[in-house]
């Protein structure tokens, strides 16, 4: 099977997943279980599920079993969009090719919706049908992953770079939170039913460390180079908002070749893993070259 075909079969199995996870829109409160489905099923590329399913067929892993962390992570993802999308933070007005919720609902329902999600994510785990230390690896995973060690001090950190430059290991310590967390906890997630030893943990860290790295990288440059529509969010406005991004501190061409060495890196990472890494190795492959 190729990876587009498994990528494929996973995308339309977490999304079913979700689907069944979220709150139905004939139950109270209405609105906000609308606002909730408008923000989750919509379209995403679902790359933090692909890790989990991806770092779990390397160690043979029943896929259902990762349906809870797949869309785990998923959850606290798409929070973390609607809220960085307030006005408060980048406030943008399009995501995932459609007004962003605070628009297309109202500022109060966003922030709700985003507090609403991220306890869903955690709930989910918690009534995850498999054993409890499993459970508490998953739930410790993310909740770090999530906190002020993870995404939320990773997007503080951005929001006081705004507006002036950092040296590169700054830059790079911000995105390893605001984006490299959860990317890192999704490879985590995955590997953590199959009993991987503690060598393979760690060496499938530092895949997802650069993975992390690598794909806000490239989020950077398309924001630069991309356009709106082909994005499904608006492009180039990083530079408007004087975000302090690689391209800004680097200059574009300095930063596409610190994305070849981390794309160097993550092939170097999975060489020793053989076929069974296969997917792993094309979702990197995604992340370096995608085009949304
Ligand atoms: C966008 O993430 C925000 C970043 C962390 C760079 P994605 O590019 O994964 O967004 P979706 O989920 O496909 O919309
Ligand atoms: C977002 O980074 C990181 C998050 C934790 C959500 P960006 O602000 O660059 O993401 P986009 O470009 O709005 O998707
Ligand atoms: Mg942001
Ligand atoms: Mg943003
Ligand atoms: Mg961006």
């Amino acid at each position: 099977m190729t990876s587009d075909t498994r990528f494929a079969h996973w995308r339309t199995r977490v999304d079913a997943a979700l689907d069944r996870t979220l709150p139905d829109t004939d139950q109270r409160p209405y609105r906000l279980h609308e606002a909730i489905r408008y923000a989750v099923l919509n379209g995403g590329k679902r790359i933090r599920p692909l890790l989990v399913y991806a770092t779990g067929a390397l160690f043979n892993i029943d896929e259902a079993l990762l349906d809870a962390p797949a869309c785990a992570i998923e959850l606290i993802h798409a929070y973390s969009l609607v809220h960085d999308d307030l006005p408060a933070m980048d406030d943008d007005d399009m995501r995932r090719g459609r007004p962003t919720v605070h628009i297309a609902f109202d500022e109060a329902t966003a922030i709700l919706v985003g507090d609403a999600l991220q306890s869903m994510a955690f709930d989910l785990l918690a009534n995850a049908a498999t054993d409890d230390a499993l459970k508490v690896a998953w739930l410790q995973t993310l909740a770090a992953a999530s906190g002020t060690a993870g995404m939320c001090g990773g997007q503080a950190l951005d929001i006081d770079a705004t507006g002036r430059m950092q040296s590169l290991s700054e830059l790079e310590h911000m995105h390893a939170l605001k984006t490299g967390a959860l990317i890192r906890a999704s490879v985590r997630m995955g590997a953590l039913p199959g009993k991987a030893s503690e060598d393979d943990l760690q060496q499938l860290d530092r895949f997802a460390l650069a993975l992390g790295l690598a794909f806000q990288l490239r989020d950077d440059i398309l924001d630069v180079e991309g356009n709106s529509e082909q994005l499904g969010k608006t492009a180039g406005k990083d530079a408007v908002q004087a975000k302090s991004t690689y391209p800004a501190l680097l200059g574009m061409s300095e930063a596409k070749q610190r994305l070849q060495e981390l794309a160097a890196v993550l092939q170097q990472c999975l060489k020793d893993y053989g076929p069974a890494a296969a997917a792993l190795r094309d979702l990197s492959h995604l992340a370096v070259y995608r085009t949304r």
